[in-house]
């Protein structure tokens, strides 16, 4: 009787958890360099990873920027019957948009696109609503449909159809966003993806959670809790620094074999799989690659020998009493021609070279975010 008990509860709670394949594509970097196009794109798009955290102007504009690594997408349909798209779930921001039909842009143009006549459901809204980025913008108008994620269905979502996409997108292997931060932060206005995927009572946990893999495949968005085959130990839960439209944390210091090398005093980091390297604090960056002996391009990137990265120190981040540490192979992201730090300036975010390390758990109904050792990756 106890046995079948535990069966069934672990049924009902297995039920709950919807998985979400995630690919890593190739990234417009390598697109770019196999091109002959990096430099270019470069010059255009200069990196500037924290442009999307500063302050939004009065035009209530959320800016972004071109990160040539972001990579992982996953799938979501739009309409009836659904229409499908690659999306890039993004815990840096909250709104969802895909490429309009209409839309003629060269970004668009190398994209799936959305056609509201094709779907029974789609509903016109009344907002238009506009992106901008570090170069140009993205801007459109936004409609209610039916959106397919797994075999969830949310009903009447607010989403973006883009008529206009800067180049920068060209080379991005997703054609839209899922933004997955908080409802204060959407441009378009309405409720969020995930919060109407809870609200529409669709998950038994008021959670999501993602393992990014460092291969093509494995990768994983899971809805309604944690999984716990993709990571090793226990979860460490750490408080949502005040309450903030973005998935913030407090870092009470970065270590090198026991010495602060960054963040000193603390510092709030954002976790944003929208990202793809750990951004800091110019100085405290300076500092971290100045201890991994790297030196660095006029772009503002960080290299090492490739032939020594298996003698570089651990990077150890304390949080909430937590001690989380990066290995050389998490940090250091070799392609074929350079091994490069994952470590660029801004402000602080722990993006996807941290999320390849430590499962995250995003706890919306808690206000916290759980960090575990991912299994090998
Ligand atoms: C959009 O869908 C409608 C209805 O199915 C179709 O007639 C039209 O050709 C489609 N437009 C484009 C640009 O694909
Ligand atoms: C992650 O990728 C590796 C290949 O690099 C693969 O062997 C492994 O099974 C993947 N992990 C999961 C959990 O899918």
């Amino acid at each position: 009787m106890k046995s079948v008990f535990v069966l069934l509860t672990f049924l009902a709670v297995s039920q709950g958890i919807i998985k979400i394949p995630m690919m890593r594509g190739k990234s417009a970097r390598q697109q770019l360099e196999e091109r002959g196009l990096l430099e270019e794109y470069r010059s255009k798009f200069p990196h500037n990873p924290a442009a999307k955290f500063l302050p939004r102007d009065e035009q209530s504009v959320v800016p972004m920027t071109f990160d040539p690594d972001t990579t992982y997408y996953g799938e979501i349909g739009i309409g009836t019957p659904p229409q499908m798209f690659k999306v890039l779930f993004d815990t840096g921001s909250s709104d969802l948009w895909v490429p309009s039909v209409s839309c003629t842009s060269s970004a668009c143009v190398k994209h799936s696109k959305f056609n509201s006549s094709a779907s029974s459901t789609f509903q016109a809204g009344t907002r238009t609503f506009r992106i901008s980025y570090y170069s140009g913008y993205t801007s459109g108008i936004t409609g209610y449909d039916l959106i397919k994620i797994g075999n969830l269905f949310v009903d009447h979502q607010i989403f973006g159809i883009t008529e206009t996409e800067s180049a920068f997108l060209d080379f991005v292997p997703w054609d839209g966003i899922v933004g997955l931060a908080f409802p204060g932060l959407s441009d378009q206005g309405g409720t969020p993806l995930f919060n109407n995927l809870w609200n529409q009572g669709k998950i038994d946990q008021y959670m999501f959670s993602m393992y990014l893999n460092s291969s093509v495949e494995g990768s994983m968005l899971i809805l309604g809790g944690t999984d716990s085959s993709y990571y090793i130990r226990t979860l460490q839960w750490i408080p949502l620094y005040q309450a903030t439209n973005y998935w913030n944390i407090e870092i009470r210091s970065i270590t090198i074999n026991g010495n602060t090398v960054a963040c000193s005093g603390g510092c709030v980091a954002s976790v944003d799989s929208g990202t793809s390297l750990i951004i800091g604090p110019s100085k405290d960056i300076t500092n971290i690659n100045g201890w991994l002996g790297a030196s660095s391009d006029p772009n503002g990137e960080a290299t090492v020998s490739c032939g020594v990265t298996s003698y570089l120190p651990e990077i150890v981040f304390h949080i909430s009493g937590y001690d989380f540490a990066l290995p050389p192979s998490a940090y250091i992201i070799q392609s074929a021609s350079e091994c490069r730090t994952g470590f660029a300036s801004g402000t602080w975010i722990l993006g996807e070279v941290f999320m390849r390390q430590f499962y995250t758990a995003f706890d919306v109904g808690n206000n916290r975010v759980g960090f575990a050792q991912a299994v090998r990756s």
